[in-house]
């Protein structure tokens, strides 16, 4: 089979303002990915809901990150963009594949090892995530499946739910692969470490251009004065340099030889950040929410057809199709 027409799905999970660690490291190599696929792309709200309770938070982000993923460049007429919870096929496959995989299988989940490591709220859902992740992904005959290193392991999940049904029911799911995302690296924060919504370090992708100076200026420098030598590699201006600007060779000739200060250095990097991340930002304005709902009702109308058909043969194959 051509490899355009295997099918590739990823999910993301509405959980509010993206950072230029996210767009670096997902957005930009799953646009670039997604076009040799065909390719799905769904809204985890069912996923979301086992940590945000806001209504009005959960259907806000649903609409942002259906409009910054196009803003950023996904091709909504190509990729089939819908939501999780409108498709209830993706519950309905969960709770097969729960009866399927054990009670101490499921508690090896990184998710519910670091949450009950820390003493968190577990709820049930949160649990059982990994089946629904599996039901996600297995429903649409996934081959491939673009992720963060962090969801490795849920894919691995979804392939030993595959395996589980093949041998109780017959063939019927296959096993997909990950495919890691982000082999730039990961993207410091404004304190060094790595930038995530977690550590309150990033930079937004979609800020203001105030919103962006600031953070850039809350980077944490040493106190080498101007006209001496700057180290490059533990610079975190630097580091980020070397994502946004272009002539990073001449700037790193500069830093060893003394001729740029931090001050300096930090208004060049708020300015390329500005200039890469403008054109989205003006693109995303041009997005309206009606925009967004009409998106998604197309994509799931599409997705829908390809769940019915399969979660049909799944039924039959169960036992529980009397026709
Ligand atoms: P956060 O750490 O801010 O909560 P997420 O875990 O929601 O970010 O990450 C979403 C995606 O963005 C993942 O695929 C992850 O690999 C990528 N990502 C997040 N932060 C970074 C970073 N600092 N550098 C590179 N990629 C990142
Ligand atoms: N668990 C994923 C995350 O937090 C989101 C997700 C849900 C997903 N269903 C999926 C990713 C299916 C890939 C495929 O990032």
């Amino acid at each position: 089979m051509a490899e355009y027409t295997k099918r590739l799905l990823t999910g993301l999970q509405p959980s509010g303002k993206l950072h230029i660690g996210n767009y670096l490291g997902a957005l930009k190599p799953f646009i670039e990915i997604c076009a040799e696929y065909d390719s799905m792309l769904m809204i985890a709200d069912y996923h979301a809901l086992t940590s945000l309770k806001d209504p009005i938070e959960l259907r806000r982000n649903i609409i942002d990150i259906v409009k910054d993923y196009v803003a950023a460049g996904v091709d909504s007429e190509k990729v089939t963009i819908f939501q999780q919870s409108a498709i209830a096929e993706h519950t309905e496959l969960a709770w097969i594949f729960e009866c399927l995989v054990s009670m101490p299988f499921l508690m090896q989940a990184h998710a519910y090892k670091d949450r009950s490591a820390k003493g968190g709220d577990i709820n049930a859902g949160l649990f059982n995530y990994p089946m629904l992740m599996a039901a996600d992904i297995l429903l649409y005959d996934t081959a491939v499946v673009p992720v963060g290193q962090d969801q490795r392991q849920h894919i691995e999940y979804a392939r030993e739910a595959a395996s589980k049904f093949n041998i109780a029911y017959g063939d019927m799911f296959i096993e997909p692969q990950e495919r890691i995302l982000s082999d730039i690296g990961t993207i410091p924060g404004i304190d060094g470490k790595k930038m995530s919504k977690s550590y309150h370090n990033t930079i937004p992708l979609f800020g203001t251009d105030t919103e962006i100076r600031e953070a850039v200026m809350r980077i944490t420098t040493d106190s080498t004065p101007v006209g001496q030598a700057l180290n490059p590699e533990t610079d975190i201006i630097f580091l980020l340099h070397r994502y946004v600007t272009p002539d990073i060779d001449a700037l790193e000739k500069r830093y060893k030889e003394g001729i740029i200060g931090y001050k300096e250095s930090k208004e060049l990097l708020i300015q390329n950040i500005i200039h890469m991340v403008n054109p989205l930002r003006e693109r995303r304005e041009t997005i309206s929410d009606e925009m967004v709902i009409h998106i998604l009702r197309t994509g799931t109308e599409k997705a829908r057809v390809r769940a019915r058909i399969k979660m049909q043969q799944v039924r039959t194959a169960i036992g529980v199709s009397l026709t």
